[in-house]
């Protein structure tokens, strides 16, 4: 079976599917990698590096697609909007495509790639198993995202972030609070900690609290208390407006008293909840930072410009998306063993095998024989349910 690996497209992307080191445990399963030349050039991967590792250079996209039994990108058409729709004629009948494809985005992307009669795996509806957390590249991803918006609140502040004696006066530490302490929260909580400020998160979940506390952050306690805050797979239940209204109000003082506000409050497959009001924001103090890590949908600052850094009354807020990009080494490093575990989870002596009981199969297949055949993605569009399979 061949494994083909296209250059990434979305503009300024900087991320590859593949990486050269991956490959052996690739070629020990029986797969081989055609890869489009300059794709890992952006993240750091020559191609000579490819090629040392037995990978297959051709120069041209469409031969990538061409020669592939398996595509394996990042940003496949679905969740690259941009350029992605060039892709769609280069697909065959059959040919599996693996990758993010935002399923739950617009429903004409997936239609397209159904009716292109390709075989698709949405990387993003990998389940939240601990046999599945190999090929869990949303955690990866968010991993990333969260490191790096500390990164971008340090140097935007006007302020150092750890306390300093000096022979000068003693610098005070900066107050970083995190709002969302998913994998990116908790990433942002360890990098400001690292960094030492002085760092307090808060989360809907009860469960956040350990994770926050472990990590040397402090824990706000809100005395509200959300209706099942998680369901079933780890993920936060969306509340009721009345509940956010609450919030913000009782979150205004800890925001008011920070100096950077990092947030990363999402509801799957929903806008993202206002917790940080243009009213909040005018009573931080000026030179502060905000970085809305859910800007992509929506955001979780009434005053985020999705895309942008702005400055409002001196306070800068930040809703550059897609953060990952911005480390594209260690992204590609871990979204290609990602993929790589799902691979080999999927093909067995040189066979894909769509087994459908098996529920990593299951829940990441979305198109196959020309349908959307994921019952959850079928749901969400108001389509009619599919026979049973027999
Ligand atoms: N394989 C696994 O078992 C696995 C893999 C990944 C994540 N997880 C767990 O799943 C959980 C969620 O992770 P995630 O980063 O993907 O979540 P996410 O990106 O969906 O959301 C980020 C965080 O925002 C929080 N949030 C939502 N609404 C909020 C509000 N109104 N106010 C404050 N916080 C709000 C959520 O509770 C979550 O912690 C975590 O506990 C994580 O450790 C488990």
């Amino acid at each position: 079976m061949i494994v083909g690996v296209p250059k990434e497209s979305f503009p300024g992307e900087r991320r590859v599917a593949m990486v050269p080191a991956v490959i052996p445990s690739l070629t020990k399963a029986g797969l081989e990698l055609v890869i489009e030349a300059g794709a890992g050039a952006d993240s750091g991967f020559p191609d000579a590096e490819y090629a040392a590792k037995g990978a297959k250079l051709v120069a041209d996209r469409a031969a990538v697609f061409a020669a592939a039994d398996i595509v394996a990108q990042v940003l496949c058409y679905g969740s690259n909007d941009k350029t992605g729709k060039a892709d769609l004629p280069l697909y065959k009948k059959g040919q599996i495509l693996i990758g993010f494809l935002r399923p739950l985005g617009d429903v004409t992307t997936v239609e397209d790639i159904a009716r292109a009669g390709v075989t698709s795996f949405s990387i993003e509806l990998m389940p939240r198993t601990t046999r599945a957390q190999s090929m869990d590249a949303l955690s990866s991803m968010a991993t990333l995202c969260g490191y790096k918006a500390v990164l971008i609140s340090a140097d935007l502040l006007p302020r150092m972030l750890p306390m300093l004696t000096t022979a000068a006066g003693t610098i005070t530490p900066a107050r970083v609070l995190v709002i969302g302490a998913g994998v990116a929260g908790l990433q942002a909580i360890a990098t400001s900690r690292r960094l030492g400020a002085v760092t307090s998160a808060y989360d809907v979940r009860p469960a956040a609290k350990e994770q926050v506390e472990s990590l040397g952050g402090r824990f706000v306690e809100l005395p509200i208390e959300a209706k099942d805050a998680q369901d079933a797979r780890g993920y936060a239940r969306a509340q009721d407006e009345s509940f956010y209204q609450k919030q913000r109000e009782l979150l205004g003082r800890a925001i008011a008293e920070s100096e950077v506000v990092i947030t990363a409050a999402v509801v799957p497959g929903r806008k993202s909840p206002v917790l940080v009001t243009k009213e909040m924001v005018a009573k931080m103090a000026p030179g502060s930072v905000i970085v809305d890590l859910a800007a992509e949908r929506g955001g979780n600052c009434e005053l985020t410009q999705p895309g942008e850094k702005i400055v409002v009354n001196g306070v800068t807020i930040v809703g550059w998306f897609n953060l990952a990009s911005s480390v594209p080494y260690h992204a590609s490093q871990l979204y290609a063993r990602n993929i790589s575990s799902f691979l080999t989870h999927l093909v067995k002596e040189g066979k894909v095998q769509l087994n459908l009981e098996d529920e990593i199969t299951r829940e990441t297949l979305v198109t196959r024989d020309g349908e959307i055949v994921h019952s959850r993605v079928r749901e969400f569009f108001k389509l009619p349910a599919l026979a049973p399979v027999k």
